[in-house]
């Protein structure tokens, strides 16, 4: 509680907009994934698709196994930064692009054996070691928004039983499957069911299974007892390593977005224009969509002052949400949205030239807030010709 108290101060002080991660609450979550893997021996991956932040990539890998990219960057950034397993996987690789992405990988997964048949020769003149995989998909869904769902009608992640062509599996060692989104355990478990049916008999010959990610095990009600047994059960019928490869789960509540007043209008409602907006800070809410939660705030209408909350962009539609607050808002106060590290920092961009927020980590030890990156003018010339 003090220790909350005094973050939340310390934010109130910060140059916004900014995210800050707070060192101790990824602690906290790389403990619980230590222990899934003390228990199972299984082999856990950062998916850097969610959360790249490589600051904190030494205290990450003590316990990750190492990453998993889905380009040549991601690949590169793993191996520069990281530099434990690179696992890569793209649902097509171009040709220059999979010249990259064999330097920098361990493990390379493939979309199609088409992908496979083509790239395969070109394996042989790699020095390391590079052990391939097929992306099944294993046609069950277990997500409700079609936007996030593998293995929605017409999906084109992963091979179908129908298509898994047994005659060109020499020279594969594992399979990925990826279905779950922010789930608990009983839907990997329904899923590793389906997996098993329809491609259990390959997995005797195999010498690995990825379960992907979506896994939301850092969540409170996260049943890891269940994700054990499954996980032991795997590995002991096959004979096969289990890796997953959580984003989310990892920074999940471990970083917060914080964002200032710059002006209170009136057209309808009461709106307050913030340091940010959503069109290029928190993509998300119009792409998952989503509303994020900003603290002492309540849905519109529930505490006496309501607003909406609108972003500096031209966006008409750039607007965060309509919420209420105990106070009136004032210019210069502060928003803090909560459980803002993972997939928000990775895919804010530069839209109206409008600056990307800074980014802090939190060490609760000694209260100090270190500025890891300010971002200027530079971060968005350089993007554009
Ligand atoms: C193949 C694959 N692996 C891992 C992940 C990471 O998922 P999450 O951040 O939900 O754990 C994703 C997310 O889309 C994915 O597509």
């Amino acid at each position: 509680m003090e220790r909350n108290k005094n973050f939340i101060a310390d934010l109130l002080e910060i140059e916004t907009p900014a995210f800050v991660v707070d060192k101790q609450s990824l602690e906290k979550n790389l403990s619980i994934l230590e222990t899934v893997k003390r228990r199972t021996g299984c082999h856990i991956l950062l998916a850097l698709k969610g959360f790249a932040m490589f600051k904190v990539f030494p205290l990450l890998r003590e316990t990750l196994d190492g990453v998993c990219a889905s380009s040549q960057d991601e690949a590169k950034l793993g191996r520069e930064e990281f530099n434990k397993e690179v696992h890569t996987f793209s649902s097509a690789f171009s040709e220059s692009e999979f010249e990259a992405v064999i330097r920098f990988s361990d493990h390379v997964v493939f979309n199609s054996f088409n992908q496979w048949k083509r790239f395969r020769p070109r394996l042989s003149a790699v020095k390391h070691k590079i052990s391939c995989g097929i992306r099944v998909n294993p046609e069950h869904s277990e997500g409700t928004v079609p936007m996030y769902d593998p293995c929605g009608k017409g999906s084109r992640l992963g091979v179908k039983r129908e298509d898994f062509d047994e005659n060109a599996l020499a020279g594969i060692s594992g399979i990925l499957f990826h279905t779950l989104c922010e789930q608990n355990s009983d839907a990997l478990e329904r899923t590793v069911t389906v997996v098993e049916r329809s491609f259990g008999k390959y997995l005797h010959d195999f010498s690995w299974v990825n379960f992907g990610g979506g896994h939301h095990i850092t969540r409170k009600d996260y049943d890891l007892d269940r994700l054990c047994k499954i996980i032991e059960t795997i590995k002991n019928t096959y004979k096969v390593e289990v890796y997953l490869e959580p984003g989310e789960a990892v920074a999940l509540n471990a970083g917060v977005f914080v964002a200032s007043v710059l002006d209170i209008i009136k057209n309808d409602m009461p709106i307050a224009i913030l340091d940010t907006s959503a069109a290029t800070h928190m993509p998300d809410i119009f792409e998952m969509p989503y509303r994020p939660h900003i603290i002492g705030s309540d849905e519109k209408g529930c505490k006496p002052y309501s607003y909406r909350l609108g972003g500096m962009s031209c966006l008409s539609g750039d607007v965060i949400g309509e919420y209420s607050f105990d106070q009136p808002l004032n210019i210069g106060d502060r928003l803090i949205f909560t459980d803002m590290a993972h997939y928000t920092m990775v895919k804010t961009n530069t839209f109206n030239g409008i600056r990307l927020p800074s980014i802090l980590l939190y060490h609760t030890e000694n209260r100090y807030m270190e500025t890891v990156r300010v971002f200027g003018y530079e971060d968005y010339k350089m993007r554009l010709s």
